[in-house]
């Protein structure tokens, strides 16, 4: 994450200072960042980060060609699943076996599950970034869907945390 890899580091030293300093509104109950400013923090959680060795190149293509039209750029911009698969590569021929949804269904894209868009960006509604982010229920049924967001939800407004624990484990 410092592209440097010598000399001041690029992260600045937001990293020391204590969780509780900042609102609890910057946090879901669950734990999960609720704010962007945690954008790091958020990859640094995820098992991907600690046991793996993901980078934010190894999905961001910093400097692309088209840098104006393209505000985020990512790598495999055609196909956002094989920012997963090339490290989760024995996925890649079970999709569907996995996701339970159309292949080409928004609903098997990795990022719809494990990235979903539940953190305060000023405009919209940014991924987090705790990668490997799984949808639970046990703490939507908790907290509710405002403090403890369930990606499934998101898309099917309709349904309940019940409902979605009950597709889950019949999967
Ligand atoms: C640079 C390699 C790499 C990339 C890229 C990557 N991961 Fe991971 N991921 C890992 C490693 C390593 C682990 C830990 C595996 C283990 O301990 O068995 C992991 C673990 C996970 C887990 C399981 C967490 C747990 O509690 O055991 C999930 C879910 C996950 N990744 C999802 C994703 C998703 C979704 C993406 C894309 C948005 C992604 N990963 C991208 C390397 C990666
Ligand atoms: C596993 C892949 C992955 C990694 C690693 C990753 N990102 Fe992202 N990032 C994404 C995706 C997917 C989006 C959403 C892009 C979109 O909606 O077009 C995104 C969006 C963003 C955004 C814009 C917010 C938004 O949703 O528009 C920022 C800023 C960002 N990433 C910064 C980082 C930084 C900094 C790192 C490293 C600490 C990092 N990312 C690591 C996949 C990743
Ligand atoms: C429809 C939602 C959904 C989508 C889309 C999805 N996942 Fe998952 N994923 C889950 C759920 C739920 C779990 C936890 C239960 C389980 O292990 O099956 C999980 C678990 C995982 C795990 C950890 C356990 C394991 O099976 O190895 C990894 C790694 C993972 N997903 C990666 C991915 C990748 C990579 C993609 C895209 C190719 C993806 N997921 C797409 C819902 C989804
Ligand atoms: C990004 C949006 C998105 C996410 C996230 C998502 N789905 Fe879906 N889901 C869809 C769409 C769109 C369909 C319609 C059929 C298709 O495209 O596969 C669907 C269809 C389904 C269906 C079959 C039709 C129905 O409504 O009974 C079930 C069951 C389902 N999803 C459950 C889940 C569960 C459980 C999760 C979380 C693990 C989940 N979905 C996550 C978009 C999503």
């Amino acid at each position: 994450m410092n592209y440097a890899p010598d000399g001041p580091t690029f992260v600045p030293a937001i990293w020391s200072r204590p969780y509780t300093d900042f609102d609890r509104k910057a946090f879901y109950k669950d734990e999960r960042f609720r704010e962007t400013t945690f954008l790091v923090q958020a990859l640094r959680r995820s098992a991907c980060y600690r046991r793996g060795t993901v980078q934010c190149a190894t999905c961001h293509d910093p400097h692309p060609v088209d840098a104006g039209t393209y505000p985020v750029p990512l790598n495999f911009r055609d196909n956002p699943d094989e920012l997963c698969l090339q490290c989760h590569s024995a996925l890649r021929s079970k999709l569907t076996a996995h996701t339970h949804h159309a292949e080409a269904s928004e609903g098997s894209r990795c990022v719809s599950c494990h990235m979903p868009r539940i953190v305060n960006a000023l405009m919209f509604k940014a991924r987090s970034h705790q990668i490997d982010d799984i949808p639970r229920t046990d703490l939507t049924e908790r907290f509710g869907q405002d403090d403890s967001p369930n990606a499934c939800l998101l898309c099917h407004q309709e349904k309940n945390p019940a409902c979605v624990q009950a597709k889950l484990q019949s999967w």
